[in-house]
């Protein structure tokens, strides 16, 4: 068999192998169903199974209260950035929103379509490379939710307690850093994440959403857009994505089996350290871009002196099997993104690579 290279891609990103491997076995016959998942109907017995034990499982693992919902929908996190606004500003139609990044600011720009955007905070002066503090955040009185993106993906920086709102409602975009640690639900009122990061393939966004929020969902919405269709019909108005709502039950088995949320935190901690120290020790060589105190434990961007010995350096990882280093066009340089799944071997593997590179380059 062809051998696995380490991908430390920002998403769609590494699986687990086991859950890999078992999708492969399953692929042609579900056990006991008789065909494959590709082929069964969402309608069926086998399918409710499969949907239950996923959100059966994701309630085990974050501890999701009963008075909150869960769902599988589709669009990617981009749709959420407009449907969150649509159903949610009422009645004031006003928000605040907290932007960190790229992707808070894509949030912000269909929100606007909506109603009044207030930028709580920005950190854009200085490239994105801190979490603002809670004494820089300016909220609207007015403000139906605050919106904030736990993990920004393209910088490498991550809040590491939520915002402070008071009782107005939590909203966030935790498309890179869902389940790479217990959170407490209670905090948020809404929390969307695409999949294709730490929870399984791209093509379903995974919803938490506490349901007193259902009441602002007005019915002049489209069907599809208004989250109460979605309630009502547990997920399963229209056809979802059996397929990857699959591999999404197979990664919360898979998590449950290895401790959990606290032991996963333990090891992604483990993990970035193991990076953020050989940065740090490098005598400025390898220079992080995010500021020490707002470092994310998912996406660890750095750069080099010039931009050719990055480019060299990606070239060389390239070829000694580390793909999918190469940073965001916004920020350059390089960025190793390792979730849940990215195997604490291949992070020492990539710190003796960079310490060489150093060695030959520095
Ligand atoms: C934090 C964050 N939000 C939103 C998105 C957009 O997700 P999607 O491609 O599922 O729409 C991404 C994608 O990388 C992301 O990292």
């Amino acid at each position: 068999m062809e051998k696995r290279i380490y991908n430390f891609s920002a998403g769609p990103a590494i699986l687990p192998e086991e859950v890999l491997k078992q999708a492969q076995e399953e692929l042609f016959v579900l056990p006991g169903v008789g065909m494959s998942v590709l082929e069964i109907s969402h309608r069926s017995k086998s399918f409710d199974k499969i949907i239950g034990e996923a959100k059966e499982n994701l309630k085990k693992l974050l501890d999701i209260p009963d008075d909150y919902d869960m769902l599988f929908l589709q669009g990617g996190a981009s749709l959420q950035f407009s449907m969150v606004p649509m159903n949610f500003m009422f009645p004031r139609f006003k928000a605040d929103y907290i932007v960190t990044g790229s992707w808070s600011k894509k949030a912000v720009k269909e929100a606007k379509r909506v109603g009044i955007v207030n930028i709580a905070a920005s950190t854009e002066e200085g490239n994105f490379k801190r979490i603002p503090k809670q004494d820089e955040l300016k909220f609207d009185p007015d403000a139906s939710y605050v919106h904030f993106t736990s993990n920004n993906t393209i910088y490498g920086t991550q809040w590491k307690t939520e915002p402070e709102v008071g009782s107005v409602p939590l909203i966030c975009d935790a498309s890179s850093d869902m389940l790479h640690k217990k959170i407490d639900i209670k905090k948020y009122a809404f929390i969307y994440a695409g999949a294709q990061k730490n929870m399984g393939p791209s093509g379903v966004t995974f919803i938490i959403l506490r349901k007193d929020l259902l009441e602002r969902c007005a019915d002049s919405l489209p069907t599809m857009l208004n989250y109460k269709t979605h309630t009502e019909k547990d997920s399963l108005y229209n056809t979802p994505n059996v397929f990857g709502i699959y591999i999404i039950n197979l990664i919360s088995n898979w998590l449950l089996k290895n401790g959990g949320l606290d032991n996963m935190y333990k090891v992604n901690k483990e993990k970035a350290n193991l990076l953020y120290n050989c940065i740090d020790e490098s005598g400025g060589f390898f220079k992080g871009h995010a500021d020490k105190d707002s470092r994310s434990l998912m996406n660890i961007t750095f750069n080099l002196a010039s931009e050719d010995l990055e480019k060299k350096l990606v070239e060389e990882a390239t070829v000694a099997g580390f793909s999918g280093l190469k940073g965001h066009r916004s920020v350059g340089g390089l960025r190793a993104s390792i979730y849940n799944a990215f195997p604490k071997k291949g992070v020492e593997d990539l710190v003796s690579f960079m310490i060489n590179f150093q060695k030959k380059n520095g």
